[in-house]
Parts: C-alpha cells; structure tokens; sequence
C-alpha cells in the first residue's frame, strides 16, 4: 500500500537514469551494496543475495570480510551454509570502497550508539558516508538504514555526499526531475526483532521515506524484492521519526511495567499474572514485561537520539528520560535483591560466589550490547562478590565499548558451590526445575522458575 500517491505510477515521466535504476531492481539484476556486515547488514546481505541481487558488503572489519571471503559466519543465528551458499550466488565482501561506484544501489548500516555523554554518536554514518561520497554515480539510489534522529539523512549525509563525489553530482530535489547529475537518497530503518521467530523477516512491512519521490520509488522497489511490502512514507524524517516511535513506544511501556513490579513485588502481588491476565484483554492492551534492565542496540540508545535533537526545539521530552530513569535503575534493584537474598541466608555479599546465568541482554541470542548483566556485574563486585557467569551463547566475554571483563564461561556443575545463582537471561537452554532444586539460593529477574515452588527462589 502507498502513502505516497505518485508520479512514479507514470513510469513515462521518470528520468531516464531513473528507469534503468528501476528496471534492474524490479528484475533483481541490480547490484547491491551493503555497507557494515554487523547484526544488521549481513542478515540484509542474505536476503537480497538470496532474492537474486549481486551482493556486495563493505566493511572496515577485516576479519569479518576475510571470515566472509572464506565462507565463515561470526553470527550465531547465521549458520555458515548461508553464507557459503550465497557465495555461490555471487555474493561477496571487501573493504575496498572503490567498488562503490558498480553498484546501482547502496545500503548503509552501521552502528549509531551513544557517546559517553549519552549524546548521539553519528562518526560511523559520517565517516561511511566520507567513504562512499567519492565513488557515487549518476543515478545511484543511497539508503541509510542506521537508527538515528530526523534530520540526519537530509542535514549530515546529503550534504557530504554532495560536497565529496569526484563526479559533481548532486542529490535530486524536489521537484522536476533531472535527466542528468543526480543521485538518489532514502532512509529506511531496520525493525528486526533478534530471537523473535513470529514473524517470518520478509513478512516484517519495511517503511521507505525518500529525500523526494523518485527515491521512494526505487528504494521500496528495491525492498519489495526482499520484504512482502513497502510501505512509503513522505519523506527521510518520517522514515527516521517512524523508527524512533517504535523504540520510544517500547523504551516507556517496558518503564511502565518495570515501575508497576517495583510495587507488585512491595504489595505481594505477582506482576508477570498480572499481565497475563490484562493481555487476555483482545482491544487496547498489549503486553510488555518486566526485566533486570534494558539491553541491545536499540532500546536503550535510540531515544535519546530524539531527546537530543529535541533541544534544538526548546523541547523537553519528558517521557523519554523519566523511561530512561526506571529502566536504569533495575540493575542497581536486581543487586538489591541479591543482596536481600543472601541476607535472608545470614550471608554478607561482600565475599559471596554468584553465578550469573546469562550474558546476553535477551534470550536465545547471541548479543552483549548493552546488556544489564554487564551493569549488574560491576555492581554486584563494586560490592566485594565474586562473580562467576554461565552463557549457551558466550564461552569468554572480553573487551567490550565500555567494559573489560576478561571472563570465561563456567559450567554448570556443581551449582549448590555457590551462594548465589542469579538468572539475568532466561534462555531456553536451561532447565530451570534442576538448577531450582541443585542451588542453594536463585535469584530470578526474569520470571524464569514461572511455575516452580521453592522456598529458594527469591524473585526480583
Ligand atoms: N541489531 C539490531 O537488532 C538492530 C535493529 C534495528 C536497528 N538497528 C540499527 O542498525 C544499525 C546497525 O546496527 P548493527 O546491530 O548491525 O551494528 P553492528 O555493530 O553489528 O554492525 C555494524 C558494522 O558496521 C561496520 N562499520 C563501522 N564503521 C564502518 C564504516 N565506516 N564503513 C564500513 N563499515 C563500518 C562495523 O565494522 C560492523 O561490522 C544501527 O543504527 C542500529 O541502531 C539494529
């Protein structure tokens, strides 16, 4: 379904450089390049080299391209015959930027974290786009995909990309349509869900927002390809705006529930009945759930990229930081309880041995970033703990953006050594009935022992 009525229904009145464009994306002849082969842009790789396209990925990674190169994934949940396979299909990986200028269209995904300030960190779009900006050619179609505030495709990429090609070309306004000297922007956020198998990927609708209506057109032809729809929207801010609702949406509603467990757990009422009572609601509810603290890519980052841009406007967007507030203060709750347990066993934490199960910021993946366990381990040592950790997904975690671990996954033997066990992550790998009874002291943030009786479980 379009948003966006078109011009470009009339295939007649798009520029020639145009209709070729549209041709070889709407034949799945045209060559793609993906650009940052991360969580992100190597599943897209897959899909579109899968659809047919000729895939290239760009990454300064040179071991992921190397790994690429010779048919290895370094993502857990893309088993290595994908990649292979879509070798065989033609797809393959460099870091030389150069090739930029065969393809018809590139896609950009790469990281947009927060700095240390908590303010947005746009170096890698910008130092992408710097890579890129000399080898654009007449009639390319430029996608962003990264996360980011609106604006950022219009006021940060389009004018080095203007500024930096070595062919003088310049981006096509609004308005007639030039025949020659353009090229072709969008931006079109990526809403995959990591572990979450509801959906099939190509079902998840892909929202497309050009800097005007040509780049629309191709880039949610260029998705059709590979998604069952597009949906097109005005323009790159609604696209970018779109992306931050949903991640706001999630951000306040999971605060929400967070806060209601704080007082469930001081009333003695059990929050996780609760909601699923209200979901059987079939209008107007829908459920989120309470955890030791947000993680990923996403959620804990992209609001404050709006709260940030919102200055600019005198505005102050309280919901965003009073979300932020409770979602960081549930590491610090989960160590409260720790505590509270181990003091229910007259033990001190100073000294105690805890294993932490799960690493991972949700369960079944294979994702640190961010991750509450990572928080919740500095504060539970802060407290003179020794703290020891099991993950299916992790055998060691080293140096990450903000942390240096330096730890090697423990086994699970032997659990009732420990004073301890603390579920930060509730894979589906564990069998929580046998860690129940083998522990001395559980401590689940997650609802995990749902269903399992013990005076053991302490749950937080
Ligand atoms: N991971 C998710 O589930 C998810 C979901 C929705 C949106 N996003 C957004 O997508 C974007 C990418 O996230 P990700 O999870 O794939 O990140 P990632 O860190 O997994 O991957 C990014 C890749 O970009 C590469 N890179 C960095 N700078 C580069 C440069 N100048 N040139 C080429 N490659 C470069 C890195 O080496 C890395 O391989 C972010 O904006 C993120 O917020 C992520």
């Amino acid at each position: 379904m379009a948003c966006v009525p078109g011009l470009l229904q009339v295939e007649s009145l798009l520029p020639q450089i145009a209709k070729e464009r549209l041709k070889r994306l709407e034949t799945r002849t045209a060559k793609i390049g993906v650009i940052g082969l991360g969580y992100v842009g190597l599943p897209l790789s897959m899909l579109l080299s899968e659809a047919g396209f000729q895939v290239t990925g760009f990454d300064i990674d040179e071991k992921k391209v190397n790994d690429l190169e010779a048919g290895r994934s370094y993502i857990f949940r893309i088993p290595q015959t994908e990649i292979q396979h879509a070798r065989h299909l033609g797809f393959k990986a460099t870091t030389e930027f150069s090739n930029v200028s065969e393809q018809d269209a590139i896609i950009m995904c790469v990281p947009t974290p927060l700095t240390e300030h908590r303010e947005p960190d746009l170096s890698y779009v910008e130092s992408t786009t710097r890579s890129v900006a000399p080898w654009v050619r007449e009639g390319q179609l430029i996608v962003l995909e990264s996360t980011t505030y609106p604006g950022t495709t219009e006021e940060l990429m389009i004018p080095i990309l203007e500024a930096e090609n070595l062919s003088g070309l310049k981006v096509q306004s609004k308005g007639v349509p030039a025949e020659h000297g353009v090229f072709y922007v969008a931006f079109s956020p990526e809403r995959e869900d990591p572990g979450n198998n509801t959906v099939a990927r190509r079902d998840i609708p892909k929202v497309v927002g050009g800097h005007e209506e040509i780049a629309t057109e191709l880039a949610a032809v260029l998705y059709e390809g590979i998604f069952t729809r597009s949906v097109r929207v005005s323009s790159t801010r609604v696209a970018e705006m779109t992306k931050l609702l949903e991640n706001i949406y999630r951000s306040v509603n999971i605060a929400l529930v967070n806060e209601l467990k704080l007082l469930s757990l001081r009333m003695g009422v059990d929050i996780w009945e609760v909601i699923d009572a209200a979901a059987t609601k079939p209008f107007g509810f829908h459920p989120f759930y309470p955890g030791p603290g947000l993680g990923g890519h996403c959620i804990p980052i992209d609001p404050f990229y709006l709260s940030w841009k919102a200055k600019e406007y005198d505005f102050n967007t309280r919901f965003i930081e009073l979300a932020g507030e409770v979602n960081e203060s549930m590491p610090a709750h989960v160590v409260e309880y720790v505590a509270k347990g181990l003091n229910q066993q007259k033990k001190a934490m100073n000294g105690s041995r805890i294993l932490m199960l799960g690493m991972a910021y949700k369960k079944d993946i294979d994702d640190l970033r961010e991750s509450p366990s990572l928080k919740v381990i500095e504060l539970l040592r802060d407290q003179g703990a020794e703290v020891l950790y099991n993950d299916p997904y992790f055998q060691a975690v080293g140096r990450g953006r903000r942390y240096n671990l330096n730890m090697t996954c423990t086994s699970l033997d032997d659990l009732e050594q420990y004073d301890c066990v603390l579920i930060m992550t509730d894979h589906s790998d564990y069998d929580y009935k046998e860690i129940v009874d083998k522990a001395r002291l559980v401590v689940d943030s997650r609802n995990a022992t749902k269903g399992i009786q013990s005076f053991k479980i302490v749950r937080c």
